[in-house]
């Protein structure tokens, strides 16, 4: 009888702790199997009391082994509450960081271009004198080279900062034949005196059209449309001006509403703000990286993306977009 439940103890198995504990009390807890047999045991006859003692310890044994081995699997199993916590808690959010408006503004100048099927150039902030001057119709020692404070490299008089992305399009139209179609965007300096509205480095987007018969109105439409698609419906007008690398030249005013006190003191009490520069490229320019102006005209323009950055979010001072305070740039979160 008691080998019948050492063969039912070895059989036992259970898959939740109170299974086990129900097992134990039954076998091993006072009133159980166990305590029964004891109890018997002064009835057995003297000669099989050695034997039916082996026996009842052997169930002893095999009870408190399967109960104890029991317990240490189902405890160590652990479940997803435990590696995971309550799962129908609501998640943490997701930290996400900003761009930066330089950044936003850039993209967004390149969206409207790509449209119409300018591509992006890039070139080296490190330049030399034939991309950044020479190549634009500014040979050594002429006046126009003061309008650009250049920053130079110590050790080498040819070697400087650019002062403007017009560089890469020099090195585009070395390496391209028309049609070209291409915007240049990138970092500039010019060692001019730091203040709200100026700064030593900045960000320009310069555009280059290149093909045969490329006409000033063309220019003038395209400006129009980048404008409008930037701003708003907007109205533009150009002033006559000079650039070396252009003829005939002008600037370009866009009329800024003055809806806000903002508004107002940006554009300093006039609804006309110039955002860029513009002209026909010079017949010697083209000539110089290598396309024929006897075939060829073409278009350029170029523009200051931070200028255009405070515009377009009403910031007041042009360095707050080169110091890294958290407190500025977070306010650009949820904006693409
Ligand atoms: N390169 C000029 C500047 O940096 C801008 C410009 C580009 C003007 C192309 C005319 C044509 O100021």
């Amino acid at each position: 009888k008691i080998k019948e439940k050492i063969a039912e103890v070895n059989s036992f198995t259970a898959d939740n702790l109170e299974a086990v504990e129900t097992f134990r009390i039954k076998y091993l807890g006072k009133k159980g199997i166990l305590n029964d047999f004891f109890a018997e045991f002064k009835n057995v006859p003297n000669e099989q009391k050695k034997e039916f003692g082996q026996t009842i310890n052997e169930l002893k044994q095999a009870a408190t082994e399967k109960v104890e081995s029991l317990k240490e699997v189902l405890e160590s199993v652990t479940t997803n509450e435990q590696v995971y916590g309550d799962l129908t808690r609501p998640g943490n959010p997701i930290e996400l960081g900003a761009r930066h408006p330089i950044s936003i503004v850039k993209n967004k100048i390149i969206d409207v271009f790509s449209r119409i099927g300018f591509n992006v150039s890039e070139g080296p902030e490190i330049e030399d004198d034939w991309h950044n001057f020479t190549a634009l119709n500014l040979p050594e020692y002429h006046p126009a080279r003061d309008m650009q404070d250049t920053f130079f490299v110590q050790t080498d008089p040819d070697i400087l900062l650019r002062t403007h992305t017009s560089s890469v399009q020099v090195r585009y139209m070395e390496n391209n034949q028309p049609p070209i179609r291409t915007i240049s965007p990138g970092r500039v300096y010019r060692n001019e005196a730091i203040s709200a509205r100026s700064h030593c480095f900045f960000h320009q987007v310069e555009g280059l059209y290149i093909d045969k018969d490329v006409s000033f109105a063309d220019l003038k439409q395209t400006l129009q449309y980048f404008t409008t698609e930037l701003f708003g419906k907007s109205k533009i007008r150009l002033r006559p001006s000079y650039f070396p690398f252009t003829e005939p030249s002008a600037e370009v005013d866009v009329y800024w509403g003055l809806e806000t006190e903002t508004d107002y003191k940006m554009t300093k009490g006039t609804g006309w703000l110039e955002i860029m520069g513009c002209g026909m490229v010079d017949p010697n320019v083209l000539k110089n990286c290598g396309i024929d102006p006897d075939i060829y005209s073409g278009f350029a323009f170029g523009m200051g993306i931070d200028r255009i950055a405070l515009l377009l979010h009403q910031i007041s001072d042009i360095r707050l977009l080169s110091e890294n305070d958290l407190r500025f740039l977070e306010q650009f979160k949820s904006t693409l």
